[in-house]
């Protein structure tokens, strides 16, 4: 293989994130090679976007599936390794702070591959969550930090990371959504789950939420008294469906579960909520966007950016109906901050720093 770019992806967060770092790229004439690590693999968290989004067919999967972390990471790094030792990239790109991301980092370092990580500097400084740990690992091992906000930047420069390898170049995720925003039809997904008053969009699926039965429990009650005030529509990732069932989520008549859906199907249905619950990093961030009221059901957030210029707010289980009632009877906002940068350009920009490093 000549001298490529190697992009690795292989869980839902991560496509929105690389296609417009792709396409940039491509525009560019670099040779890339996409890696699919097989993380997740569902139609619905995988093959979907790669439909919807253009992003092109990857050119290895190494259909790793799930497993325990330390199973699934090391997967991940045994094919990686094989195919970077085989091809020898130019430099190896990764998304965001799941296990593709840290395995490749871990790779790529050892075999002394340049690597770039977009999506850097986010601190949760919440050691219980993996991706925390993801994020700090593969930051570590960086050449190019790409980062979304100004509040990464601080965080990479206090840790000591060498300003000239940081960069600000803005938000990739967000580049997807607004290319593809005149798709999403509140109209359309409203007809298609018959949902007729106001209504709730629900995404869950930390492990601090969904995997203890007691834990599972708290937020059911709290998603029942959410679903009190009004219509609840939850396209449930898989990680949460059998202990969230167990714990009777859905036994409420105004609570309707669904499979995940596809990417444009999914924000059609957002962005016509009167407010949306969720734990994904990815929503706070496209809530803000699309003006949507966000309620995160975490302690904590390493996008604070999207409370500081945009839509969301911390929730607990106990808070949430209250927050809930307030944003039915507040609405929606006319006019909400948007972050430096959130701007559809982030792709060109990332493309911009890869090239630069190469040439050098
Ligand atoms: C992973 C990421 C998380 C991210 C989330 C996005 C890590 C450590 N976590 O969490 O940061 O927010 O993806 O969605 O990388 N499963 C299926 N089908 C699939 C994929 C998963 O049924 O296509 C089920 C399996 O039972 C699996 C479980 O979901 O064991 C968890 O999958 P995994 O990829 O390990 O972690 P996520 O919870 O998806
Ligand atoms: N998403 C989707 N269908 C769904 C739920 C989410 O397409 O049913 C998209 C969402 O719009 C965002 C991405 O998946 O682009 C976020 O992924 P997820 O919440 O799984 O991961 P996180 O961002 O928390 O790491």
């Amino acid at each position: 293989m000549t001298a490529h770019v190697l992009h690795i992806t292989g869980a839902r967060p991560n496509f929105p994130k690389a296609a417009p770092v792709l396409r940039a790229l491509s525009k560019r004439g670099v040779p890339q090679k996409l890696v699919h690590t097989g993380q997740h693999y569902d139609e619905r968290m995988s093959e979907v976007f790669f439909q919807e989004l253009g992003l092109p067919r990857p050119d290895i999967n190494l259909g790793v599936g799930s497993g325990t972390h330390g199973k699934q990471t090391a997967a991940i790094m045994v094919g990686v390794e094989e195919l970077v030792t085989e091809s020898r990239p130019a430099m190896i790109v990764v998304y965001g702070d799941v296990n593709s991301t840290v395995a490749a980092a871990l790779v790529g370092s050892k075999l002394r591959i340049p690597l770039a990580h977009v999506e850097a500097g986010l601190r949760s400084f919440d050691m219980t969550m993996p991706e925390e740990v993801n994020r700090i690992v593969t930051d570590r091992l960086s050449d190019l930090l790409l980062a979304t906000s100004a509040d990464a930047i601080a965080h990479l420069g206090n840790e000591g990371v060498a300003a000239e390898r940081i960069h600000l170049v803005g938000n990739p995720m967000i580049d997807t959504l607004l290319a593809n925003i005149k798709r999403f039809d509140a109209a359309k997904a409203r007809a298609e789950h018959g949902i007729e008053g106001r209504y709730i969009v629900a995404t869950l699926h930390r492990p601090g939420n969904v995997d203890d039965p007691a834990d599972a429990r708290e937020l059911v009650a709290a998603m029942h008294a959410v679903a009190d005030q009004a219509q609840v529509v939850i396209p449930l990732h898989p990680r949460g469906r059998a202990g969230l069932a167990a714990a009777g989520l859905f036994t409420h008549p105004s609570v309707t579960v669904l499979d995940p859906l596809g990417y444009v199907e999914f924000l059609g249905l957002v962005r016509g909520a009167d407010a949306v619950v969720t734990d994904s990093g990815g929503v706070q961030e496209e809530t803000t966007i699309l003006g949507v009221p966000c309620l995160t059901l975490r302690p904590n957030t390493e996008r604070p950016v999207t409370i500081t210029h945009g839509t969301n707010r911390l929730a607990t289980r106990e808070n949430l109906p209250g927050m809930v009632a307030t944003c039915l009877a507040a609405g929606r906002p006319e006019t909400w901050p948007v972050p430096p940068l959130w701007d559809g350009h982030a792709g060109e920009r990332i493309a911009d720093v890869v090239v630069g490093h190469l040439e050098r």
